[in-house]
C-alpha cells in the first residue's frame, strides 16, 4: 500500500499519548469497564460488549445509553437471550432502527448458547463467523472484551486517523488506506483502551465540525492540524441525492379505540416488526389511493395527512388514512388489535400512529 503523506514517522508516539489522555478522560458508559477499573483487575463481560456493539452499530451513544439497561435487565446473559422468543426482542428493539440487527442478535445468542457453550469466542475470525458480526464488530469485541490486538475502525476512528494523516483520497475509497494507518498506530498492549480512547476522542474532541484541537492530546502528531484545516478531513465523495418513495398506510380503528396492526414479513425493510397495513413504497409512480385499502376491508377511508421519514437509501412520504372497522370485520392471522399507546413500533409507523391519535383528538 502506498502512503500518501508520510511514512511511519512519529506514529509510535500516538498510542502512549492517547492512552494517557483516555486514562483521565474516559467517558463513563454503562457497558464499559473504564481504564481505572480495568487496571484494578475488573474484566469486561463479553456479553455486555457484544450487546452494546450491536446496539451502537447504527445508533448514537446517547440513544443506546437510554435503552441498553432494559436489554440487560430482561436478558442478563446470552443463554437467557437465546431462550427468548424473537418477537420479544423485536418489541424491545422498536424505535432503534435497522431491525435486521435484532433478528441477528437473537440468532447470534442462539449460536453462542448452543455451539459455544454460552461463551463468546475471543478471536476476531471466530467472532466474524457469528450472525450479525462483521469486520468492525468482530474487531471491537476482540479488542474491548478480550484485549486482543484487533484494529477497530468506526466512524469516529476513521475521522481521527484521516486527520492525523491528512488523507486526501475521498471516502469511501479511503477506507483501506485509513485501516492501514490505523494498524500502524495500534499498540500491542491495552488494545481495548486504545479503541475506546480513539472513539472518545472522536466523539468529544476530534468532532466532525469544529474540532477542539486545543484540548487534543495528539494534535502535535496531526497533519490536518498542522495545515490549519482539520475540519476538511475526512474528504468525502459527493453524495447522490436519495430517491423519494411514497406509499399509503391504513389505520383501521375499532370501538375500543384500538388500531389494527400487522406483522411485516421477516425479510426486507422493518422485517418482522409491527406496522400499519398499507401499500408498497415505490419511487413516485402516481399515488395509490385509498382503494388499495379495500383489499383488506370495505370501509370509508378518510385521509388524515401524511408523514415523512428518512431511511438510509431513500426518503419516504406516507399518506395516512383512517377508517372504522365495519361490522363483522375479521382480522387475518398476521394482524392484531392493539391500543396505540401499547404498540411497540418502528419510528416511521410511530409517526403515522401519532398523527392518527393527534387528529382524532380534534
Ligand atoms: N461506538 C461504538 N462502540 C462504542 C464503544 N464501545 N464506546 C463508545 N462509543 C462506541
Amino acid at each position: 500500500m502506498a502512503f500518501e503523506t508520510r511514512e511511519e514517522k512519529n506514529l509510535s508516539a500516538i498510542a502512549p499519548a492517547l492512552l494517557r489522555w483516555y486514562g483521565r478522560n474516559a467517558r463513563t458508559l454503562p457497558w464499559r469497564v473504564g481504564p481505572k477499573d480495568l487496571k484494578s483487575g475488573a474484566a469486561p463481560d463479553p456479553y455486555h460488549v457484544w450487546l452494546s456493539e450491536i446496539m451502537l452499530q447504527q445508533t448514537t451513544v446517547a440513544t443506546v445509553v437510554t435503552r441498553y439497561g432494559e436489554f440487560l435487565e430482561r436478558w442478563p446473559n446470552v443463554v437467557v437471550m437465546a431462550a427468548t422468543p424473537l418477537d420479544d426482542i423485536l418489541g424491545a428493539w422498536a424505535g432503534l432502527g435497522y431491525y435486521a440487527r435484532a433478528r441477528n442478535l437473537h440468532k447470534c445468542a442462539v449460536v453462542v448458547a448452543s455451539d459455544h457453550g454460552g461463551e463468546f469466542p475471543d478471536r476476531e475470525e471466530a467472532l466474524r463467523a457469528l450472525p450479525g458480526i462483521g469486520d468492525y464488530t468482530a474487531a471491537a469485541i476482540a479488542a474491548i472484551a478480550f484485549n486482543q490486538r484487533a484494529v477497530v475502525v468506526d466512524g469516529n476512528i476513521e475521522r481521527v486517523v484521516s486527520r492525523i494523516i491528512a488523507i486526501e483520497t475521498p471516502l469511501p475509497a479511503a477506507k483501506p488506506i485509513i485501516k492501514q494507518y490505523t494498524n500502524y498506530i495500534w499498540p500491542k498492549a491495552r488494545s481495548g483502551d486504545f479503541a475506546q480512547g480513539l472513539m472518545d476522542l472522536g466523539a468529544g474532541v476530534c468532532r466532525p465540525k469544529a474540532p477542539s484541537c486545543s484540548s487534543c492530546p495528539i494534535s502535535s502528531h496531526c497533519d490536518a492540524y498542522a495545515r490549519g484545516e482539520p475540519g476538511r478531513f475526512p474528504v468525502k465523495a459527493p453524495k447522490k441525492p436519495k430517491p423519494i418513495r411514497t406509499g399509503v398506510v391504513f389505520a383501521l380503528r375499532n370501538r375500543k379505540g384500538e388500531i389494527l396492526f400487522e406483522r411485516r414479513p421477516d425479510k426486507g425493510l422493518l422485517g418482522g416488526m409491527l406496522g400499519l397495513p398499507g401499500t408498497d413504497w415505490l419511487v413516485e409512480q402516481g399515488r395509490a389511493g385509498p382503494g388499495a385499502g379495500d383489499a383488506f376491508t370495505k370501509t370509508t377511508w378518510k385521509k388524515t395527512g401524511s408523514i415523512t421519514h428518512i431511511f438510509t437509501h431513500f426518503h419516504l412520504t406516507l399518506e395516512v388514512y383512517v377508517g372504522v372497522a365495519p361490522k363483522g370485520f375479521r382480522r387475518s392471522s398476521n394482524q392484531q388489535w392493539i391500543a396505540p399507546a401499547k404498540a411497540r413500533l418502528p419510528t416511521v409507523m410511530k409517526k403515522a400512529v401519532e398523527l392518527v391519535v393527534e387528529k382524532s383528538k380534534r
